[in-house]
């Protein structure tokens, strides 16, 4: 069983580190056309020859139409909604009008931005494929991390109901939940954490693992395969599904 995507062109947002590197990667090698975003003009330059890109803040729906006019003449099949901020890691009470607006910017307001671009072409083509990432901070609650968790569940709903909306339409819609990723954002995440609960970021790295059935943390390559997967005609029949590629957390906060 070869995944191909030959053939099909894909856009992808935050493609610069992380997980949409990851994933633009993936899919140039399995034979997409890949056009990718990111704030970071710096990551942007070290992604491999052939994947198309465009500096942009996708927390403003201005910046992400003048990409659409530009590659969407051009078609498009996929489009892999990942950027999201982490938001601020503090109680409620301390959160500012920004924090709270930044995050739903970047992490939900941006998915709909792109959604309602493609969706006409894919309607047109009667064929389409989207894709969500959320967060076990969509599927679960989340303490001290209102913000994100609050858009993330944002997130789930929304795929649901564009899976609703738009399978009539051969349009299919999933959402990808990853656990405790490796990389930089973790490592900030579990910073912030330790500093707000006043213990140590070791402790809070076994918190994270042992929140999961399988204690573990995964790779950025692995949520990168699984929307391969997903995006590929293998699951030409798969929408509506929230999949977490996560070990199975049960709880984000083992309050141990
Ligand atoms: N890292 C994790 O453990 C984790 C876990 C669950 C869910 N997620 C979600 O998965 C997705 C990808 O996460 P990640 O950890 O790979 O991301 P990341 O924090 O590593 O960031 C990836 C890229 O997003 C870019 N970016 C940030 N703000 C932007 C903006 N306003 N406009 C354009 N680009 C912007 C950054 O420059 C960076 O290159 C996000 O939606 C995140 O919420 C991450």
């Amino acid at each position: 069983m070869n995944i191909s995507l030959k053939g099909k062109r894909v856009f992808i947002t935050a493609g610069g580190d992380g997980m949409g590197r990851a994933t633009a990667i993936a899919m140039h090698d399995i034979g997409a056309k890949v056009f990718t975003c990111d704030i970071d003009e710096d990551s942007l330059k070290t992604l491999p020859q052939g994947i198309e890109t465009f500096v942009c803040d996708v927390s403003e729906s201005s910046n992400l139409d003048q990409i659409f006019d530009e590659i969407l003449p051009q078609g498009l099949d996929i489009l892999v909604n990942n950027a999201g901020i982490s938001g601020p890691t503090k109680p409620v009470e301390e959160i500012s009008d920004d924090e709270w607006d930044s995050c739903m910017a970047v992490g939900i307001n941006a998915q709909f931005y792109c959604v309602r671009r493609v969706v006409p072409i894919f309607k047109k083509q009667q064929s389409g494929v989207i894709i969500n990432l959320i967060s076990g901070a969509g599927i679960l609650g989340f303490p001290n991390r209102t913000p994100y968790s609050a858009a993330k569940w944002a997130v789930t709903g929304f795929t649901k109901t564009l899976a609703m909306e738009l399978g009539p339409d051969n349009i299919r819609v999933n959402g990808i939940v990853p656990g405790n990723v490796n990389g930089d954002r973790m490592e900030r995440v579990i910073s912030a954490h330790a500093l707000a609960d006043n213990i140590e970021p070791e402790e809070v790295r076994r918190m994270y693992a042992i929140g999961t059935s399988m204690q573990c943390f995964v790779d950025p390559e692995e949520i990168a395969h699984s929307i391969c997967f997903l995006a590929s005609d293998f699951g030409k029949h798969i929408s509506g599904q929230i999949l977490a590629v996560d070990g199975h957390t049960e709880t984000l906060y083992p309050r141990s």
